[in-house]
């Protein structure tokens, strides 16, 4: 066999893990124990050696209706023999539309548009790039600021983590947009530690919007994105009265306001997204995850319908947006998409989520007291739990915490820094919610 052959050979060559270069992970501390996932259903994953883990994840942040859905995967198999991909730019196909419709139904007020991508950084970029345009072609093209805040989370574009406030993924790479400014992030463990729900405290920080509007003018500013629940920070739920109060000053001086609902979108707050939990209307949402409970990429920013339909204007043959993707919209997502809402509407599971708030907050505060245990703060079905840093490195206990928790718990954790973050599928029975903490406690005492 030549070499290009024995290249191009379907036969398995020995795999010693080498060529993947994994995404945010310690490559070689994962290449000596790996944790192999071989497959998933209902709560549970299955490591390769058989042994199932349950998942209190929901993979990362996204498999709301749970693993292997026979709906989700019907729909997508279906879709695959009947159309497999369709152009994105100028043809369309009807799935597309039919999801726009359903996703900007789900959202409040005049959010009634969707633009599609393919993940939650495709839709930072996309709702940052709408928000420029946006105040281009109203004749206001002074408004190029954007204002994002610190330990804010919004992928890994050059635009999301321009905004973004986590200084590990910004320090590498160079000086990223320019014009960008942030907020104070309201975490504060003085006043807010043990918090179920959204702390009494911070609501004051949004008024830091003043001071950037005052130092810059506010006329130079286009648009503040944030969480409404920060959660790859460590799970920050908004203080209360926080979110309203930056709504108010965007109004005051015409700024956007973008909720990234990566997260938080699809019932993880109890709600179809955060906006309609804190009674604060954006001009844009983004989102992703969810939107397909995982099985298909996805993404897509939802917009107000004035903004569209200022784009709406000039002669009708020309483009009015120049932005897109290939995979804007595919049909394998779309099809994923709708079977997914139609699982989240049969099942309640929004309505479920927010039934189950209160359990899941107790059950998180059981692990109060633990050795090592700084602060455990819940919303939705969430939960952050902060472990003391161990002296020789920052994140080295939680990433303990999550080995033992795979390998010898059977419990699938997400951990940033030393933060523990929970959120497992919207299917969680109340047994599974105290399986998780009950393993999860198991291991921060292992940790110790
Ligand atoms: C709030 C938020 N925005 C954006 C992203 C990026 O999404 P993706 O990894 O799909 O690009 C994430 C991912 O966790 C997120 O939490």
């Amino acid at each position: 066999m030549s070499l290009t052959e024995a290249r191009l050979s379907a036969a398995p060559l020995p795999n010693d893990l080498e060529a993947y270069w994994m995404p945010f992970t310690p490559n070689r501390a994962f290449k000596k124990a790996p944790r192999l996932i071989a497959r998933a259903k209902g709560m549970y994953y299955y490591a390769a050696d058989g042994r199932a883990v349950l998942d209190a994840a929901a993979g990362m942040w996204c498999c709301n209706a749970g693993h292997g859905r026979d709906e989700i995967v019907a729909a997508i198999k279906r879709q695959a023999e009947e159309l497999d991909y369709a152009p994105a730019f100028q043809f369309g196909h009807p799935h597309a539309f039919e999801l726009a419709s359903r996703v900007a139904a789900l959202a409040p007020g005049d959010l009634d548009h969707v633009f599609f991508c393919n993940s939650g950084s495709e839709a930072v970029d996309t709702a940052l790039k709408i928000a420029l345009a946006y105040h281009h072609v109203r004749g206001e093209g002074a408004r190029t600021r954007l204002i994002g805040r610190e330990r804010g989370y919004h992928g890994v574009g050059f635009g999301g983590i321009s905004v973004g406030g986590i200084v590990n993924n910004r320090k590498f790479f160079g000086s990223l947009l320019t014009g960008v400014d942030h907020l104070p992030h309201t975490y504060n463990r003085e006043t807010q530690a043990f918090t179920k729900g959204e702390p009494e405290w911070g609501a004051h920080l949004a008024d830091d919007l003043e001071r950037i509007a005052a130092l810059h003018d506010p006329c130079t500013i286009a648009a503040v994105i944030v969480e409404p629940m920060a959660g790859s920070t460590g799970v920050l739920p908004p203080p209360k009265g926080y979110l309203q109060r930056l709504r108010a000053i965007c109004d005051k001086y015409g700024i956007l306001l973008i909720l990234d609902e990566v997260i938080t979108g699809f019932g993880r707050l109890g709600f179809a997204f955060a906006a309609e939990r804190y009674g604060v209307a954006p001009d844009m949402i983004t989102f992703a995850k969810g939107v397909t409970s995982g099985a298909v990429p996805m993404g897509g920013v939802i917009v107000r319908a004035p903004i569209y339909d200022a784009f709406m204007r000039g002669p009708e043959h020309v483009i009015e947006l120049f932005h897109g993707y290939t995979y804007s919209a595919h049909p394998l997502a779309c099809a994923a998409g709708l079977a997914t809402l139609d699982l989240y509407r049969e099942e309640k599971l929004f309505e479920r989520a927010r039934a189950l708030e209160p359990k899941f907050g107790d059950a998180a505060m059981t692990l109060r007291g633990l050795p090592g245990v700084l602060d455990i703060r819940t919303v939705g079905l969430v939960a952050g739990i902060d472990l003391a840093s161990k002296p020789d490195g920052f994140g080295k206990r939680a990433y303990a915490a999550m080995e033992k928790a795979f390998h010898e718990q059977g419990v699938m954790i997400r951990v940033t820094g030393d933060t523990i973050a929970l959120s497992p599928p919207l299917i969680v029975s109340e047994d599974e919610i105290g399986e998780i903490f009950a393993k999860v406690g198991k291991v921060i005492e292992a940790v110790r």
